[in-house]
């Protein structure tokens, strides 16, 4: 039997990754941040500064990337033996990794590396296309989200928080160019699967997600 999967999808920052992690974190599960690997490519994109319309250069990339994830305070990811943690939450690590995204080749390309992980006793796994493309058969799917200004919000807090300059008003046009080129592309868009519950978290605290999140999986 295929270990079972929670499918968490939905647009950024609608607290996927908080919930994700303390949901995986209650469960046992281990716990696959699907962006994070966007992420990673999008750095190697512009280290060795690939055009982000080329295809074929990036699936290349991706195919020979050595990435690993450690779990520890929070994710500790390595390229290529090099630490890029710190740069995987840059604002333009951010929007390269929706830039290249849009590739299909590159999407087939980092399908593999999602399935590995998968394993027992489960996965929460937190993305886009996790429902819809990665894990179709996904016993749990479960679609968040929440209004672009409150993610503009909570994205500056957390910015500020980190001592990183910001500003709303450029954060919030981000936010939705971002999302706009995440639904409209033809690969894989973010869509919400047929059999997802659909949670908006714009009022909730996320104490309260977490608890109806794992009210849905208990069900
Ligand atoms: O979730 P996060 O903001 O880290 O993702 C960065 C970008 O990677 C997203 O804007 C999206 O374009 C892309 N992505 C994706 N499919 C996923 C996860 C992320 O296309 N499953």
């Amino acid at each position: 039997m295929l270990p079972p999967v929670l499918a968490i999808d939905g647009p950024s920052g609608a607290g996927k990754g908080t919930v994700s992690r303390l949901v995986a974190k209650k469960l046992g599960w281990h716990y696959l941040d699907s962006g994070s690997i966007y992420r990673a490519l999008a750095i190697a994109v512009l280290q060795k500064a690939i055009d982000v319309a080329d295809e074929a250069g990036i699936v290349e990339i991706a195919r020979t990337m050595e990435l690993a994830f450690a779990c520890a305070d929070g994710l500790a990811v390595t390229l290529d033996g090099n630490d890029i943690t710190h740069q995987l939450s840059l604002e333009t690590t951010g929007n390269t990794a929706s830039m290249i995204a849009v590739l299909p080749a590159v999407r087939a390309a980092l399908l593999e590396k999602q399935h590995s992980f998968r394993r027992m006793p489960g996965l929460v796994a937190d993305g886009r296309d996790m429902g819809t493309v990665v894990f179709p058969d996904a016993p749990h799917k479960i679609f968040l989200t929440a209004s672009a200004e409150k993610r503009a919000e909570r994205r500056y807090k957390q910015l500020i928080e980190k001592g990183v300059d910001a500003n709303l008003s450029r954060l919030l046009l981000d936010i939705q160019e971002r999302d706009r080129r995440d639904s409209e592309r033809a690969a894989a868009p973010l869509l919400m699967a047929a059999d997802a519950v659909f949670l908006d978290t714009s009022e909730m605290p996320v104490e309260s997600v977490i608890a109806e999140v794992l009210r849905l999986i208990n069900k």
